[in-house]
């Protein structure tokens, strides 16, 4: 198999950084673009713009970036003749329509398309909904390079299936969805991705490509509502869904998953939407439901908090609330759509002075990010966790009772015991718990 020896990486998020870091130690020539100059400016001094623990990217990176295998631009032009181009930018939706929203991936492709060399591998690593690749990538594609698919260029949809917290394990070693439609981009593909992914790689066309990436995506909302679903009813009951979702788990084929106070991410709340977006005849229903029972956690949430402050004599109305974690997923620094954010409107409207901690979410426009957790504690009348990260798998109650003017805690992840913070003299409430 002839080496691949110039590869584009355009788009360098949690996909791109890791995508290119892999494919530069297989000893290609990598040249990673960006619109943004920090993440470019990171890179190029090898630094990882990425936060958050993801085990061993930093030191691959760097080591890359030393060895002159990997460096970034703001230029595409620097990325000409590659033989292998990978788009990873983001593919949101229109928040107000939920429809897709492909400016990145135009743009990406616009600006990537005049220097394209003949007989080039263009493989598209975002999330698309299904028949993007052919309604929007390919004409989009052929414009901007003057080039045919198929006869001067190859073009492959490869849907990145990784997940942050462990984005270089998964590239590595997941199994892959390869959507070609024609035999040379196959094969273009499979001598790529052979290259750093230790698993097999499906074959199949574009729009099968599409249907499963999104499909596993919107498989797994489904799966969260139904716990959620399953926590909400434990909760009127008086039982501990966690518990009822242990015994569940002992019948066979059943694999119910976690409930918890809210699913965020890039992905998770979106592809659903990509999905169902082509859907004319079929009405999808059980999707869309699917999207606002998981939207409702955040809601849940904050009405528990509530409920606490009331059970502790206080109205929400001038309490101080804390919330522990800011981003989506537990330690991460990953922040996209987290529930955390609609929460912390909801208890704001309520009229509540909310504090975020995080040890790894960044600061955004209208939520500053607490760092120091006694800082953040010191004088409220509550603590609401929405991310599991490990520093509050490791609390002391006591201390933590001491820093506080009311002692409640709302858990929305099952980090806490009920009945030892109950112990502990607070009032404990939390999504799929019953009242203790
Ligand atoms: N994050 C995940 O865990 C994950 C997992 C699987 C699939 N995906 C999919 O992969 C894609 C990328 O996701 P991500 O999480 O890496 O997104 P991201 O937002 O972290 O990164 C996208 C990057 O693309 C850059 N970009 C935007 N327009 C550009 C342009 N015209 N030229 C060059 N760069 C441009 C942005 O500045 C950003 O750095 C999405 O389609 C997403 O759905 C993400």
């Amino acid at each position: 198999m002839r080496a691949f020896v110039k590869v584009g990486v355009i788009g360098l998020g949690y996909v791109g950084v890791p995508l290119a870091a892999a494919v530069a130690a297989t000893g290609a020539s990598v040249v990673g673009v960006d619109i943004d100059p920090g993440k470019v400016d990171a890179i190029n001094v090898g630094q990882s713009p990425l936060r958050g623990h993801e085990p061993g990217l930093q030191s691959l990176l760097k080591e890359q970036v030393s060895k002159h295998r990997l460096r970034a631009s703001l230029d595409p032009s620097e990325a000409a003749n590659a033989d292998v181009v990978a788009v990873c930018v983001e593919t949101p939706i229109e928040p107000s329509t939920h429809d897709p929203s492909n400016k990145a991936l135009k743009a990406a492709l616009a600006g990537i398309g005049p220097h394209l060399k003949r007989g080039a591998l263009v493989t598209i690593e975002s999330t698309l909904a299904p028949g993007t690749m052919e309604s929007v990538v390919r004409p989009t594609l052929e414009r901007a390079s003057k080039m045919k698919v198929g006869r001067d260029v190859h073009l492959v949809h490869c849907p990145e299936r990784l997940t942050t917290g462990k984005l270089l394990h998964h590239l590595t070693e997941l199994p892959r969805i390869v959507g070609a439609n024609e035999p040379i981009a196959l094969r273009k593909a499979l001598a790529f991705y052979g290259r750093f992914v230790n698993a097999e790689l499906h074959a199949t066309d574009w729009t099968t490509a599409e249907v499963v990436k999104t499909a596993e995506n919107a498989y797994w909302d489904v799966q969260l509502a139904f716990a959620n679903e399953v926590a909400l009813i434990s909760e009127e009951l008086g039982v501990d869904a966690y518990r009822v979702r242990d015994l569940v788990n002992t019948c066979p084929f059943r694999m119910m998953l976690i409930p918890g106070a809210g699913v965020g991410g890039h992905c998770i709340p979106k592809d659903p939407w990509l999905l169902i977006s082509p859907a004319v005849q079929t009405k999808p229903e059980l999707i869309p439901t699917a999207r606002s029972v998981n939207d409702y956690m955040p809601k849940r949430m904050a009405r528990l908090v509530e409920e606490g402050l009331a059970a502790a004599g206080r109205k929400v109305k001038g309490s101080r609330v804390a919330v522990f974690g800011f981003a989506y997923r537990e330690n991460t620094d990953d922040a996209r759509n987290s529930p955390a954010k609609e929460m912390i409107q909801e208890l704001r409207k309520r009229g509540a002075d909310v504090v975020i901690h995080d040890p790894h979410a960044r600061t955004e426009r209208g939520y500053t990010i607490v760092r120091d957790l006694k800082a953040a504690v010191r004088g409220t009348d509550c603590v609401a966790v929405v991310t599991a990260h490990d520093a509050y798998r490791k609390l002391d109650l006591k201390a933590l009772k001491r820093t506080m003017r009311r002692a409640v805690i709302v858990d929305g992840r099952n980090v806490f015991a009920g009945p030892e913070v109950v112990k502990a003299g607070f009032v404990y409430r939390g999504i799929g718990k019953g009242q203790f």
